[in-house]
């Protein structure tokens, strides 16, 4: 079969893309009949120049722009048995020596790998942070540990793999090319040597930078559905007392920093293809494509929980995903969700593996995750139905080193 030339199939005006904007876009999928590539000035060459600084004294990557990296990584470390409190604090130290050169694009000295030579930062982040196993090891009293920290409870609904969940350490890498986070990883697997190993390690995806018209534009999941709009936003006055430990916490070394709960929900997506667009709708209480709440009005208008059909129903259904899991009903419970998509492949069963790395980062868990979640079990949350939460792990997230300092000093220099 002759397929279009490049020109022939502009001049038909078709794209075949639905709704993509044409030009740049569809001449890049047209096969080659001769024509010169893109043009060097229509290409995309800032991309990797870009640096993300932190926001002292909270770590970089937490509260990064609604617009964030399109690839990431969670990993966990476990200490070797016997690590000292002397290697943990030289870990430490070695780390935040190495985040402060791979974040600003270079190599740390010494470092013979060549995976992103020749790479910028590309907004590389890397959020290092502590679990509740790492207390009562290497000289750390178990009862240092924060009450935030104290293990989350079990959930109903969940069918965790112990073995991908939980860890000593823990260690957020997100960057706008998956060569520059699997580097940067390897070099803190490299600089741990010794001391902690890698206990389990998740990679995903997020809309590449630049592929939506609006940079501002709320990302979607592998559901489909826009999935953010009701974060709680940096400009809003109460952001920060939600999402980081307030400067008067009782754990001083926490003061700045936040909590992460991290779970790989696994969505079902076969069964979900399989209902109507409507019945989707009902499921999360929003819809598909705008993102507007079945209350009425557009993305950002507020819920209206008790707003009703024409024929007296609820128009967002007792079983909703957002009506469940809103801080109204969970005693004003907020956390901050920026999840990565995943897509392992299939299961043994021959269904997709992919899902959502969910990241939560919140000032408590108490009064963020473990609430809405205990919520979400316990009444039946309709996306239940559709996902499997199947790894666990909470760290607590340590504020920004203190100036010629390193990353969990408040605790380990003491
Ligand atoms: C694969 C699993 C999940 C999917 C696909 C999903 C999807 C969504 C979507 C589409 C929305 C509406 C848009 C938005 O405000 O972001 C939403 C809202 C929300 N979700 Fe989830 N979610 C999942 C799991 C969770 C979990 C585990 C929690 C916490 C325990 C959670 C907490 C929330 C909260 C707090 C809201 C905002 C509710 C509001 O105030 O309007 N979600 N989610």
């Amino acid at each position: 079969m002759k397929l279009p030339t490049r020109r022939a199939f502009l001049a038909t005006g078709a794209t075949g893309l639905g709704g993509v904007a044409a030009g740049a876009a569809a001449s890049a999928l047209l096969l080659d009949d001769g024509s010169p590539a893109t043009p060097a000035a229509d290409r995309v060459t800032s991309l990797g120049t870009a640096s993300v600084a932190a926001p002292f004294p909270h770590q970089a990557g937490i509260s990064v722009p609604a617009q964030q990296q399109g690839h990431g990584t969670v990993a966990a470390f476990d200490l070797v048995p016997g690590a000292s409190p002397a290697q943990l604090k030289a870990l430490m130290q070695a780390w935040t020596a190495a985040i402060a050169d791979l974040t600003a694009g270079r190599a740390p000295a010494g470092d013979p790998d060549t995976t992103a030579l020749g790479s910028g930062p590309c907004s590389l982040t890397i959020t290092v942070g502590f679990g509740p196993s790492l207390f009562g090891k290497a000289g750390l009293d178990a009862a240092r540990r924060p009450p935030q920290l104290a293990p989350l409870p079990v959930f109903g609904t969940e069918k965790l793999d112990p073995a991908r969940g939980d860890g000593d350490l823990g260690v957020v890498l997100a960057a706008d090319d998956a060569l520059v986070v699997f580097h940067a990883l390897r070099t803190l697997t490299r600089a741990a040597a010794g001391t902690a190993k890698p206990r389990w390690v998740m990679s995903g995806f997020s809309r590449a930078p630049g592929s939506s018209p609006d940079p501002d534009a709320t990302g979607r999941n592998l559901m489909g559905q826009l999935d953010g709009t009701n974060n709680p936003a940096p400009a809003q006055p109460d952001f920060a007392s939600k999402v980081y430990v307030a400067p008067d916490d009782a754990t001083a070394w926490m003061r700045g920093g936040s909590y992460l709960v991290f779970r790989r929900i696994r969505m079902l997506l076969t069964s979900w293809d399989a209902q109507t667009t409507a019945e989707q709708e009902r499921v999360i209480g929003r819809r598909k494509d705008t993102g507007a709440p079945l209350s009425g009005g557009t993305e950002h208008t507020p819920v209206n929980l008790a707003g009703q059909n024409p024929d007296g129903s609820l128009a967002i259904r007792g079983d909703a995903h957002i009506r469940l899991a809103a801080a109204a009903g969970n005693g004003g419970a907020a956390m901050l969700r920026r999840g990565l998509s995943y897509d392992d492949g299939l299961t043994a069963d021959g269904e997709p593996d992919a899902g959502l790395l969910f990241l939560a980062w919140q000032a408590d868990p108490g009064h963020g995750f473990i609430p809405v979640q205990q919520r979400l079990t316990r009444n039946m949350d309709a996306l239940n139905r559709f996902t499997t939460h199947e790894t666990s792990a909470l760290f607590a997230m340590v504020p920004a080193a203190p100036p010629g300092g390193y990353l969990g000093q408040g605790l380990l220099g003491a």
